[in-house]
């Protein structure tokens, strides 16, 4: 693969866990949807490309996901990551990107899809937690899974301290799957995920912090 470029819209933590991750590849952009996403000025002192596609200037989401499809082309990305990147893409983007679309989510999908997913996991009264990299596929938060970290819910967690936790392992997890694909040890097979064989077990992973 020749580069990939990472979608925002806000703080950028996933983004700056994954420049700083030394990935084989270059990034060829950060592309963020609104103006003042904190994650830009960050990637720029990096010296890495930053664009700003703005969805309030578009007449529709499909005019706005042409639009942004175009940006990523012209910057000849093969592999797009989306990294706290909220906007709901149509489908029409995800199949132009098919198998070259990649996400995080805040769960272990297919648990607590959407949004607000910490405090709906300790309301359900799950005991693990977790964060999931995927595929995207034009079903919200559905795709195939590549990466899956769990952690423990504890019995006095608010959803910012479990947030907390699982977005440690979202910083382990986002560079463990971009290289693996970057790299050709994890696939894109007709619509699943294949791992080398000896890699397989690393792709799903439970991490109990060490302090417990
Ligand atoms: C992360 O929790 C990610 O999983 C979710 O949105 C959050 C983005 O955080 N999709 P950041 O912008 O990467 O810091």
């Amino acid at each position: 693969m020749k580069n990939y470029v990472i979608l925002i819209s806000g703080r950028g933590s996933n983004m700056q866990a994954l420049l700083n991750a030394n990935l084989p590849v270059r990034c060829a952009a950060v592309i963020s949807n609104r103006p003042d996403a904190a994650g830009l000025p960050w990637a720029a002192a990096r010296g890495v490309p930053t664009v700003i596609v703005d969805h309030k200037e578009y007449p529709s989401r499909e005019a706005f996901d042409v639009a942004l499809g175009d940006e990523i082309e012209r910057r000849g990305a093969d592999l797009v990551l989306l990294a706290g990147f909220m906007r709901i893409l149509t489908e029409a983007f995800v199949r132009r990107f098919a198998g070259r679309l990649v996400n995080i989510h805040p769960s272990l999908l297919p648990a607590f899809p959407g949004l607000h997913t910490h405090q709906s996991a300790i309301a359900a009264g799950v005991r693990v937690h977790g964060c999931t990299v995927h595929y995207v596929t034009p079903t919200l938060d559905c795709g195939p899974v590549i990466v899956q970290v769990a952690v423990p819910v504890l019995p006095d967690d608010t959803a910012e301290v479990l947030a907390a936790r699982v977005l440690v392992q979202e910083h382990l997890a986002y560079p463990q799957a971009a290289r693996g694909i970057l790299e050709g040890r994890c696939q894109w097979v007709a619509g699943h995920v294949v791992w080398q064989a000896d890699e397989t077990a690393a792709a799903a992973a439970l991490r109990v912090p060490a302090d417990r």
